[in-house]
């Protein structure tokens, strides 16, 4: 075992043990159900972001897209746009909202044996999914491996080692910095919570 794969491992193992937590499939569609989204009062708005990136066009992943409000805002600019969700509630009303944008009901978890139907994406977008990412690393690697253009990563962030809908910062910018340039990151806060955007390219 190399000594790389070995600091890898443990990385990845701190990361995904405590940066996660479990919210079953299940639990996904009860919100859905009940319509309780309180994340989706985030705006959707990504022109700034667009512009930093200097991209106006071409195919988007959109990973854990819930109910397709990012998918349908870069569709409705042009955009060829994939979006993935485990949630079939969820996958339902974003196929009603974005009719031109193709959902897919499919686990993150199982990136690798998704049906892509482009080799390398554009815009990478990932907001507010991966802190329910068991495998981070693989994850990440998945979507480094699909890339040639921006990865844009909005997530919730907290200080601490408690479970939450938040990821550790620190613990997980050694997660990109493994694998990402990070053109951007832009500290926000959403009323009392604090989050992150991330723009990041290949490395
Ligand atoms: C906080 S919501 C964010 C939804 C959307 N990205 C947004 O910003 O409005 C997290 C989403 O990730 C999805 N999700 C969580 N774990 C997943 C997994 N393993 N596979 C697919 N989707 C997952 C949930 O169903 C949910 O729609």
């Amino acid at each position: 075992m190399s000594m790389n794969f070995l600091v890898r491992f443990i990385r990845g193992s701190v990361a995904s043990n405590r940066a996660r937590i479990f919210m079953s499939k299940q639990s996904w569609e009860e919100f859905y159900k009940k319509g309780q989204t309180p994340w989706r009062s985030l705006s959707v708005d990504l022109s700034e972001t667009l512009k930093k990136a200097g991209i106006s066009s071409g195919a988007v992943l959109d990973l854990g897209c819930g109910t397709g409000e990012f998918s349908k805002w870069l569709s409705d600019r042009g955009f060829a746009v994939e979006g993935i969700d485990f949630s079939k509630e969820a996958i339902k009303t974003a196929k009603e909202i974005c009719p031109s944008c193709n959902f897919t009901d499919w686990d993150l978890e199982d990136l690798e044996n998704y049906p892509f139907k482009h080799e390398k994406y554009d815009i990478i977008l990932d907001s507010k999914v991966i802190a329910f990412i068991e495998n981070k690393e693989k994850y990440l690697d998945l979507i480094r491996s699909k890339l040639k253009g921006v990865f844009i990563l909005q997530t919730f962030l907290r200080h601490d080692e408690k479970p939450s809908i938040a990821v550790n910062e620190g613990e997980l910018e050694l997660l990109l910095k493994d694998r990402f340039n990070i053109k951007d990151k832009q500290i926000k806060s959403f009323p009392n919570k604090v989050w992150v955007e991330y723009l990041l390219t290949v490395k």
